[in-house]
């Protein structure tokens, strides 16, 4: 049953929270109003502030609550707190009080824990604004340059959800917290985002297409994962935080999707680089990239945090509800492969420690179905070349394979064999010159770079040539 549940769209905060009965809190999120958007204003998409943005705006947190579409100024979107109805007798749902009565408040003794999951998810937010902010200037179409401010101003948007917890259930550290979210930069040595991935540049639209399909995709995982904290503020912010996330994988997914159309349609004509488009060796590289970057997000395989959050019914797994009958997951346990005296072997660990990897495993199959789309787009153009993603231990940074080095299909080699060919299986500074050299702007309603086909359909019923941004 859900209670409690009123939209207030037109307060200086919109929000379904009743942050007017809570002076306090309204008055510590106002202070905070005026510095993110001189954030925004300094680090949001360059260049395009003042122009009009055919956005979709939360009107409700219901299934319709996305039929609100509108031309908006980026400054002025409705950046609010939404969060999904509370559940009357919401329990916790997995771990050590499984069945105990949801968390309304912060339990003292997982307070650290819980404040490092919401800081580290919030600085992701912000961070891929930041790496996406010159993007504007290079879009293929007014379509795809709509996509990308929709998704900008939704990651303002979650970095809201985020730090209106931090504010609400965490006092002064939080608040702390939430302005130190404004002060870090995504690739700044003195002050980098918290997560590698979020520090990476993403200033070309393959980019921008493979970390909207592969990155967010990770932050659909956690944020699902999140969904199902017995921690009842936090899974009602991620569970709505979940519906805008859809937005931003389609629109990775059906980017490079479109990318690999186009490339199969010039390798039918001719020589892709010749005619101007990206070669699929090129497409797969970045993919190879984005793909082992994102998998590190989730964090070691063999992990004593997934253990603790698990336990404390702070983070569960994937579809905790739906997929599971036995929310205790103390019996059980799950076969690793690790690397021991120079190969791989084969490790038991209890199944709480190996819920990164349970994770890890959820994200890796809904990936492939994104491979699969696109390897079904050339076929369908006639092309026999296929994409497809490495193997997990390829190319890590955290966790048990990173220090090793791996191929493509996942054999341990050596380093000196890894160097001598990963310029074969990562992009090069070439490739991305060659990429971002195909680059310019199309601003005219309608038309499209030649790299890039048009999508199938337009946005909410409108067509491909609408005019998306007023310029
Ligand atoms: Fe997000
Ligand atoms: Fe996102």
């Amino acid at each position: 049953m859900a209670i409690g549940n009123t939209m207030n769209l037109y307060d200086r905060i919109p929000n379904n929270v009743n942050l007017s009965e809570d002076k306090k809190l309204q008055r510590a999120l106002e202070k905070w109003l005026p510095n993110y958007l001189d954030w925004w204003r300094e680090m949001g998409p360059d260049g395009f502030q003042e122009k009009d943005v055919w956005l979709r705006t939360a009107i409700d947190v219901g299934s319709e609550g996305w039929a609100h579409f509108d031309y908006v100024k980026m400054p002025e979107y409705r950046w609010g707190i939404f969060l999904e109805p509370a559940q009357a007798d919401a329990k916790v749902g997995f771990g050590d009080n499984y069945g105990r009565p949801a968390y309304q408040e912060v339990p003292g003794e997982f307070r650290n824990a819980l404040r490092r999951i919401i800081v580290t998810q919030g600085d992701t937010e912000p961070a891929s604004v930041e790496q996406q902010r010159q993007l504007g200037k290079t879009c293929p179409s007014l379509y795809d340059l709509r996509n990308l401010f929709q998704v900008n101003v939704e990651e303002g948007r979650h970095l809201w959800a985020m730090v209106y917890l931090l504010h609400g259930y965490f006092g002064r550290d939080g608040r702390d917290e939430a302005d130190d979210l404004l002060q870090r930069r995504s690739g700044n040595p003195d002050k980098p985002r918290i997560l590698e991935a979020f520090n990476q540049p993403c200033d070309d639209w393959l980019n921008f297409f493979a970390f909207t399909m592969f990155t967010d995709r990770d932050g659909k995982y956690q944020l699902s994962a999140l969904a199902e904290s017995g921690f009842e503020p936090l899974a009602r912010t991620c569970k709505f935080m979940l519906t805008e996330e859809a937005h931003h994988m389609f629109v990775g997914d059906t980017g490079l999707g479109r990318v690999c159309r186009r490339t199969a349609q010039l390798m039918k004509e001719g020589d892709v680089r010749e005619l101007g488009g990206i070669p699929l060796e090129i497409i797969q590289k970045y993919i190879n990239f984005w793909f082992s970057y994102s998998l590190d997000l989730f964090g070691g395989e063999i992990s004593s945090n997934s253990a603790d959050f698990f336990a404390a019914g702070l983070k569960g797994r994937y579809k905790e509800q739906d997929q599971y009958t036995d929310h205790l997951a103390t019996n059980e346990s799950f076969t690793m492969t690790v690397v021991e005296d120079g190969g791989l072997k084969s490790r038991e660990v209890g199944l709480r420690n190996a819920l990164n990897e349970v994770l890890r495993g959820e994200y890796v199959k809904d990936c492939e179905k994104g491979l699969a789309r696109w390897n079904k787009v050339l076929a369908e153009e006639g092309v026999s070349e296929r994409l497809f993603l490495p193997h997990p231990r390829f190319h890590r940074h955290v966790g048990e394979y990173a220090g090793h080095t791996f191929d493509l299909e996942g054999n341990l080699i050596a380093r000196e064999e890894f160097e001598r060919r990963q310029s074969e299986w990562l992009p090069t500074l070439e490739d991305r010159e060659y990429v971002r050299s195909l680059m310019h702007p199309v601003y005219e309603p309608g038309k499209i770079a030649n790299w890039i086909a048009p999508p199938a359909a337009g946005i909410k019923g409108k067509p491909f040539e609408f005019e998306y941004v007023r310029l």
